[in-house]
């Protein structure tokens, strides 16, 4: 196809999805759970009323929410998906009372005749739906009421300090009174009701609950439509067809490959650096920091998964609970990984069109200041929130909007969106003499631009909902800016920044690079748009979310098989001639990128991506196998090849030593792949099987993980974990050693 048509393609791509994109979101807007005015018993008491819910929504999301177990399967794994949990208990409850008043014996104690009977006078009992849509009123039987009364002590125990529930607290790493006081407890109990109730409640006319039955609950009846088994193997098929059309593509465009003449010298070596290409450098060194104080968290995340309110016997959860060392792990992670693509921007666009603008170093430090003012702030605003030192608009503000990846507070987020502005700002204005050139590198410079403009304009996406937006409807905007960033114009930005810098050494013809980036941009975006409902198949969507988001998801992958071709196309280009070979460790990062993308994205996604799978497997550890080898595996290594190429170009005469970026690429790597291996994924398959056989609140109980076989595959993280930090000390200490001199040769 010829760069016209691909340009094409392209803009029917973006407006086709959106369209579709927008008009579900609008039907996901319509058909949420209904959030009951009142919620009534038979004889007109008022229990609890809306604004109870949202507001225990606000307490769930001032305790870290979702880095605190999850809800509707969306969160951390060490403490119960609360829905799950609760749902579980209240049928417990119900059946035991049924049982009682009808046979005077508790249920399990019953033949298993009469327990069918009461089975079904349970479900009957929770799945028909008794909201009244004219009135708004939800009417619950007065059986029913206790049962929320009987969880919501257990609640009040576990969240607050009641003593029975002290061992119960250390398994799931919940030091006691993470609430503080007792009306915030009882909001937190009426969300958890309301969000429960929208998993088992039928929706009107039909016989799947708000969350297409999501979780697995045999009790209640709670198990996959068949909806979800037609859409699984559709997805499978669109798969096979996706990779046959790719394989095609490919295959006919093999003899196009051939490079070009590959330079003598290094046409970079030529080029002088401005100010404010120099002024990159610090960026650099914030990244390697971060890097280590985010793995850091890591390691304290995961030892709270083996101890879970104690670092090697000292009382860390005192200060420091797993709320906090969690979210601080997950967003220190993408303020590296951004920190470091940014500065990548700012160093290549004067570079590029050879012209520094005026200011522009002022620019680039005014930048880095405001970058090192948000993350600490918002870090620092988190701790306040989950300590509970703030009010509810207050933590939605400057605290913890318990949101997993967009966890920082309101002001921090728009204070990170217009960050983003400065720097698209920074980056325009610098290539903007180059693409007036109109030369045959306009079209890798415009999709760099245009990438780079979707990246920040998504962010945006985060500011869509508001302090008591229904959890449904922010799922809807949150997964817009965390999936249309990763699986969408991220991959863009990789493909183009990666084509770019070889194409700027002369080491790939510009035509080709056009070419093939547009074309993987297209691939990426038709499947990757509409894939963002592929998170929201449980989250009280209608079933339509669910069927485009599986097939559309599946497209997703067709162009990660092919990973291959790049990862060997850039070791080729490692060996091209002598002097690339001082490139070798940056390109390594890269071919390590499109392994990551090809078994962390494509393998793993897809292993959990067909409805079928994700219905039993959402909130097990499968997903973090995925979230790891993805989002490190794809973005972090990318964000470190970005950094070495970037350093590499800083200074071209100095001659690396090889050992400690040697140690730290295949330690980063093979630790990453034994973390997974060992352990994450083999808890990931046990906690599956579990989920199938009794449900998911089982395969997340402590009941479940504390057994034997489980305690040992889950310390069996800590070989790769550290072979992966042993890496990771390595990449700082070799950074740092560049300015220090350690890490060059004399
Ligand atoms: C480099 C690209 C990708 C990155 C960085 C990435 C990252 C992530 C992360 C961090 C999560 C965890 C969310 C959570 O904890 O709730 C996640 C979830 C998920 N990803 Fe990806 N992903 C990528 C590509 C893919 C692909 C290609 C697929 C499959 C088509 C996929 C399917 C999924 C699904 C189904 C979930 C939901 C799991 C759950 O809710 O339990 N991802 N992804
Ligand atoms: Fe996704």
């Amino acid at each position: 196809m010829n760069t016209k048509k691909l340009w094409i393609a392209f803009t029917m791509v973006m407006v086709i999805s959106f369209g579709i994109l927008g008009y579900y979101g609008y039907e996901i807007y319509k058909e949420a759970p209904p959030i009951p005015k009142k919620v009534v018993t038979a004889d007109g008491t008022v229990i609890f009323t809306a604004s109870d819910i949202k507001d225990g929504q606000n307490v769930w999301q001032s305790i870290g929410g979702q880095e605190v177990g999850s809800v509707w399967g969306h969160g951390a794994y060490k403490a119960p998906d609360w829905t799950a949990d609760w749902l579980h208990r209240e049928a417990v409850f119900i059946l035991d009372k049924l049982g009682e008043a009808e046979y005077a014996e508790r249920y399990d104690k019953l033949d298993d005749e009469k327990q069918a009977l009461l089975q079904k006078r349970l479900q009957n009992e929770l799945r028909t739906n008794s909201y009244d849509f004219e009135t708004g009123i939800l009417h619950i039987s007065a059986l029913r009421l206790e049962a929320f009364k009987a969880i919501s002590r257990h609640y009040a125990n576990l969240f607050m300090d009641g003593e029975q529930e002290a061992d119960l607290r250390e398994a799931y790493a919940i030091p006691a009174n993470s609430i503080k006081d007792a009306d915030r407890m009882f909001k937190f109990n009426c969300f958890l009701f309301w969000a429960t109730w929208s998993t088992v409640t039928e929706r009107p006319g039909q016989e799947i609950s708000y969350t297409n039955n999501w979780p697995p609950e045999k009790l209640v009846a709670n198990e996959p439509s068949g909806s979800l088994l037609l859409w699984t193997g559709f997805s499978v098929i669109i798969l096979i067809a996706g990779i046959g059309m790719l394989a095609w593509y490919y295959a006919s465009h093999r003899d196009e490959e051939e490079n070009s003449e590959v330079p003598a010298v290094n046409p970079l070596s030529g080029v002088k650096q401005t100010p404010s290409m120099k002024a990159t450098l610090k960026y650099f060194w914030v990244v390697t920091a971060l890097i280590l104080v985010q793995i850091l968290m890591g390691v304290v995340t995961a030892h709270y998964g083996v101890e879970g309110l104690a670092f090697y016997g000292f009382p860390l959860a005192d200060f420091l609970p797993y709320s906090i060392t969690r979210t601080w792990h997950i967003q220190l992670a993408i303020f590296w990984i951004a920190t470091s693509w940014l500065a990548t921007g700012l160093f290549i666009a004067p570079a590029v069109s050879g012209k520094e603008p005026k200011f522009q170093k002022l620019g680039v430090d005014i930048l880095f200041g405001a970058l090192l003012v948000i993350v600490l702030g918002s870090l620092a605003g988190q701790w306040f929130g989950v300590m509970q030192k703030l009010g509810l608009a207050e933590n939605f503000w400057f605290g913890h909007q318990g949101y997993e990846y967009v966890d920082l507070g309101r002001f921090w987020q728009i204070f990170l969106f217009l960050g983003l502005f400065i720097w698209l700002f920074l980056m325009g204005r610098a290539i903007w003499p180059a693409l007036q050139k109109r030369d045959e590198n306009q079209h890798l410079l415009w999709m760099f631009l245009i990438a780079s403009i979707a990246i920040a304009a998504f962010y945006g996406a985060g500011l869509m909902w508001g302090q008591q937006t229904h959890l449904t409807i922010a799922s809807y905007w949150r997964w817009w800016v965390v999936h249309l960033w990763v699986e969408g114009f991220f991959e863009v930005f990789a493909t183009v920044v990666i084509a770019f810098l070889f194409v700027r050494m002369q080491l790939l013809r510009p035509s080709i690079a056009t070419a093939s980036v547009l074309f993987s941009t297209v691939i990426f975006l038709s499947g990757g748009i509409l894939g963002t409902f592929h998170h929201l198949y449980f989250a009280g969507t209608p079933t339509a979310v669910l069927a485009i988001g599986a097939s559309f998801s599946a497209l997703e992958v067709a162009p990660l098989v092919f990973m291959g071709f790049e990862a060997y196309h850039n070791i080729k280009i490692s060996k091209a001639t002598a002097w690339v070979a001082a490139y070798k460790w940056p390109i390594y990062f890269f071919v390590s990128v499109a392994f990551w993308n090809l078994l962390g994205a494509g393998v793993f996604g897809f292993l959990i991506n067909p409805p079928i799978a994700l219905y039993y497997m959402q909130g097990l550890n499968t997903t973090p196998v995925h979230a790891h080898t993805a989002l490190f595996g794809v973005y972090g290594m990318l964000g470190i090849g970005l950094m070495l190429f970037v350093l590499r170009d800083m200074d071209l005469e100095a001659e690396w030593k090889e050992k400690p970026i040697k140690y730290a690429f295949w330690g980063l790597n093979i630790g990453l792949l034994l973390m997974v291996l060992l352990s994450v994924l083999p808890v990931g398959l046990a906690q599956t099987v579990a989920s199938v056989k009794h449900g998911l609140w089982y395969a997340r109980s402590a009941e479940f993980l504390e057994t034997p076989f489980l305690e040992t595959i889950r310390w069996m993280r800590v070989i790769g974990d550290t072979i992966f930090a042993v890496g990771a000390l390595y990449l700082v200490w070799f950074v740092f050693g560049l300015k220090g001199g350690w890490s060059v040769k004399k």
